[in-house]
């Protein structure tokens, strides 16, 4: 499949989101990224149901929450109503992990895994089959802008053997300082979902910079 492009609305205008939607809705992305995060699992706080309802009334495009927060059990149900089409939830935030995708799959929606940059893609071995999406993480979740982690292509490399070896039908997904040079790399290496923040939003025309990530 052709790679998908997912802008992070934690880059936008929050100021001006309805406008900055409607150009991610006109634009060649294809998903929507919206990053949750707590301040507990990650040192940052972003935004929580409100706002993911927000996105959705204005939203035409596949809606990829991905929560940064420790206990994701305990919000699923509120996320799946607020209107997430995809929940990832971390491997590192989970220790029934099996349960959580079990839950998120119980309301009707995609479940994803995240890895932190040091966790191995191997953790993944006993729940493959399970998940819709692998989220390999290019920077320490927690803000956007930051620099991208080279051995997230490996990880990619990994993800891609396991993915195939056990005939799991996961989609790789790519988190952080992504940008034409970085992502063209990623999709060499077997990336199937490019997420970008703060290469998106902060070009002169966001709209063109998700049609060149999509070409590339
Ligand atoms: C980081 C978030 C990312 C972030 C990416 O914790 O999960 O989705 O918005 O931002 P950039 O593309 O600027 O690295
Ligand atoms: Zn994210």
């Amino acid at each position: 499949m052709a790679h998908l492009i997912a802008p992070s609305v934690l880059s936008c205008d929050f100021a001006n989101m309805q406008r900055d939607i409607e150009m991610i809705n006109d634009s060649s992305a294809d998903w929507f990224h919206v990053d949750v995060m707590d301040g507990v699992f990650v040192p940052n706080i972003s935004f929580g149901f409100p706002v993911l309802k927000a996105i959705k009334k204005h939203a035409k495009k596949t809606i990829d929450v991905h929560l940064m927060i420790v206990n994701p059990d305990q919000y699923i149900e509120e996320f799946a109503k607020s209107g997430a089409d995809v929940i990832t939830v971390h491997y590192e935030a989970c220790p029934h992990l099996h349960r959580t995708i079990q839950l998120i799959h119980s309301f009707g929606l995609k479940a994803g895994v995240a890895l932190n940059p040091h966790t191995d893609v191997s953790v993944l071995n006993s729940v493959i089959k399970d998940i819709d999406l692998v989220l390999i993480m290019s920077v320490n979740p927690g803000f956007g802008g930051q620099k991208f982690i080279e051995n997230a292509i490996e990880k990619v490399k990994d993800a891609k053997g396991l993915i195939e070896k056990s005939e799991s039908k996961a989609v790789i997904e790519v988190d952080g300082g992504v940008n034409l040079e970085t992502g063209s790399r990623l999709v060499k290496a077997g990336a199937q979902v490019l997420v970008a923040g703060s290469f998106v939003f902060n070009s002169e025309s966001p709209s063109k910079t998700i049609t060149s990530l999509k070409e590339m």
